[in-house]
C-alpha cells in the first residue's frame, strides 16, 4: 500500500465529520491501514492551542498570530503524527490541513497567501496532500443545520466571514484541480460517500 496524505476540507458544517465517519468505515471494511488526525489538535501541544483557539470567550486575535498559532499546532502533528505514519505507508486522513489556513485566515481574515504558504512549508517542511476533498455548501444553507460540534470562537464569526472562506475555497480547488475534488455538501449523505470513496480508493490505487 502506498503511503498517501488525503485532507478534508470545509465550511462549518458542511458535512464534512459525517463523512469523515462513514470513509473511515469504509476504509477499514477494506481493511486498510489508515491514520486519522484534526487540526487544530491531534497532538498534546495541539489539543492544548485547540482549547486557546476556539474558545468563544478568546476576544480579538491578531489575524497573523492566529494563523501562526493554526501552524504551530500543524507543525506539532506533522512531525509527530502524519509524516511517521507516512513513513510507515500508511495512509492519512487529515480531518483539515494547510488549505485551511488559506481559506479562513487567508481569504477570511485577509491574511496574504504568501505569508501563510511562507509559515506552512516551513512548518509542515512543504508537505501537501495528494488529495484534497472539498464539501461545499452555501454557508447560508449550512446555517440552518444542526452545529457539528457546539459553538466555537471561529464558527461564531459573521456571514460575510464565511462566504470569504466558501468562496476562497472555490478559488483554491479552481487554482489546483488535480489536487483538489470538489462535492456537492448539499447531496444525501450516502451518495457523497460513495463519490468519497471512489475519490480515495482511486488515490491510493495512484489512478
Ligand atoms: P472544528 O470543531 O474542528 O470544526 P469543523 O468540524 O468545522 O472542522 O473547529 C475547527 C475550526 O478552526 C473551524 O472553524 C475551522 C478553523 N480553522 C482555521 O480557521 N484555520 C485552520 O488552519 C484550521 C486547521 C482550522
Amino acid at each position: 500500500m502506498p503511503a498517501r496524505l488525503i485532507s478534508l476540507e470545509g465550511g462549518e458544517r458542511s458535512g464534512k465529520s459525517t463523512q469523515l465517519a462513514l470513509l473511515s468505515a469504509h476504509l477499514q471494511g477494506r481493511g486498510v491501514p489508515f491514520v486519522l488526525t484534526r487540526e487544530p489538535g491531534g497532538t498534546p501541544f495541539g489539543e492544548r492551542l485547540r482549547e486557546v483557539l476556539l474558545a468563544p470567550d478568546l476576544g480579538p486575535v491578531t489575524p497573523f498570530a492566529e494563523m501562526v498559532a493554526f501552524a504551530a499546532s500543524r507543525a506539532e502533528v506533522v512531525a509527530r503524527v502524519i509524516r511517521p505514519a507516512l513513513d510507515r505507508g500508511d495512509i492519512v486522513i487529515a480531518d483539515r490541513y494547510v488549505d485551511s489556513s488559506r481559506a479562513y485566515q487567508g481569504f477570511g481574515l485577509g491574511v496574504p497567501l504568501a505569508d501563510i504558504d511562507l509559515v506552512n512549508s516551513a512548518a509542515t517542511g512543504g508537505l501537501l496532500p495528494d488529495l484534497t476533498l472539498l464539501f461545499d455548501v452555501d454557508p447560508a444553507v449550512a446555517a440552518g443545520r444542526a452545529p457539528e460540534r457546539g459553538n466555537d470562537r471561529i464558527e461564531a464569526r459573521d456571514g460575510g466571514f464565511h462566504a470569504r472562506v466558501r468562496a476562497g475555497y472555490l478559488e483554491l480547488a479552481a487554482r489546483e484541480p488535480a489536487r483538489y475534488r470538489v462535492l456537492d455538501g448539499r447531496r444525501p449523505a450516502q451518495e457523497l460517500a460513495a463519490d468519497v470513496a471512489s475519490a480515495v480508493d482511486a488515490c491510493i490505487a495512484g489512478r
